[in-house]
């Protein structure tokens, strides 16, 4: 067994040797090879994603990626490393669950799960530049293709984890071709699990929803730019980004992402988070290693943790206490 880890930028180098050492400890056998990506490889190699990272989480088959520092602003020969190494993995699910967690700012009774087109629409990094930078454009891929692998992915999962109810989520009155073709496909995938119930909502009626009655959600299956924004809207009833996990899911490949970024705000410090790298780890031990009794350890240890310590999401301002210290605790819970 397996696992590449790269930590990225920021918070990633403290998050993810905390969520290292945490899988370390449940699988003593497993091997961890270490790759780097990110703004940092990228001003020292010259490459965001150097070749290693590709090869070595190819060869792994799990990988576990912490954040990247992505300039809001172009930048020669940069392009977002884990945007690409989900493309080139072909990890076409993203699966962000929000479930209650023992701190004060999540929500009682939530628990959903979006269920992300990973692989296309407008992220396909095709966006072009005229009359001089005063007009821009981005390019919107749906294809069916895609459509119908995410939306087999999301029944499959309401009936491996026992959830009732898909919500398709999309923009179909506006974008009738791209949206309009997702949701046909989702529509007609559903007809395949007459067991599941499915209904749609509007995006903007969705976000509507998630911030007045996030608990009528079930599972939300989406294209990507709408499950990107849906997903960190959950997270906030989830607790906040520092509890909020992620699994990339593909053929023979998974990628455990925390859905926070680099956080450079509190780099450095010591005092970040570990929660979202380890119920990441946890989700992928669960759907990529099929060890359901090993994730279960370690979502009861997180839960216990906070539980018992009255920690934020941000383990600030009560909380007081390291990224070393928290994932002792956890340790120890297992
Ligand atoms: P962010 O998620 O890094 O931070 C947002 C806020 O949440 C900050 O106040 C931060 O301190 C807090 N926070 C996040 N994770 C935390 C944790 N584990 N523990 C405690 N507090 C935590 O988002 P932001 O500031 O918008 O982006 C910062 C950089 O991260 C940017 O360069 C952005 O491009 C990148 N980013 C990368 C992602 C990725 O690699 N998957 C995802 C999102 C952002
Ligand atoms: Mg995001």
């Amino acid at each position: 067994m397996e696992i590449c880890v790269i930590e990225g930028d920021g918070i990633g180098k403290e998050v993810i040797p905390a969520a290292t050492e945490v899988l370390k400890s449940l699988i003593p056998e497993l091997t961890i090879l270490t790759a780097r990506a990110g703004w940092d490889a990228f001003t020292d190699l010259g490459e965001a994603l150097p070749e290693e990272a590709v090869t070595l989480s190819k060869k792994a088959g799990a990988v576990l990626f912490g954040a990247c520092s992505s300039p809001s602003y172009p930048v020669e020969g940069y392009a977002s490393p884990i945007v690409r190494l989900r493309r080139i993995l072909n990890t076409h699910a993203n699966l962000r669950p929000t479930t209650y967690l023992p701190i004060p700012t999540a929500r009682e009774g939530v628990n959903l799960l979006v269920v992300r087109e990973n692989t296309e629409d407008v992220y396909g990094g095709q966006e072009q530049v005229e009359e001089g930078g005063d007009r821009t454009t981005a390019y919107k891929v749906i294809t069916r293709q895609a459509t119908e692998r995410v939306a087999h992915t999301a029944f499959r999962l309401a009936q491996q984890s026992h959830r009732d109810r898909v919500t398709v989520v999309h923009k179909a009155n506006v974008l009738p071709q791209t949206d309009g073709l997702f949701r046909r496909v989702a529509m007609e995938v559903a007809e395949q699990y007459p067991d599941i119930e499915v209904d749609e909502l509007l995006v903007d009626t969705a976000a509507y929803w998630m911030v007045k009655e996030p608990t009528r959600f079930d599972i939300i299956l989406t294209p990507n730019q709408y499950g990107d924004i849906l997903s960190d809207m959950a997270a906030a009833w989830g607790g906040g980004l520092g509890v909020a996990p992620a699994l990339n899911l593909g053929e023979g490949v998974a990628i455990a992402e925390p859905v926070h970024g680099s956080a450079p705000d509190i780099a450095g410090r010591g005092i970040a988070n570990p929660t979202a790298s380890i119920l990441s780890l946890a989700m992928l031990v669960r759907y990529y290693w099929g060890m359901n009794e090993e994730a279960e350890r370690m979502e009861q240890a997180v839960y216990r943790t906070l539980d018992e310590g009255n920690y934020t999401a941000d383990l600030r301002p009560d909380g007081n206490i390291s990224t070393e210290e928290f994932t002792q605790q956890i340790i120890n819970h297992l």
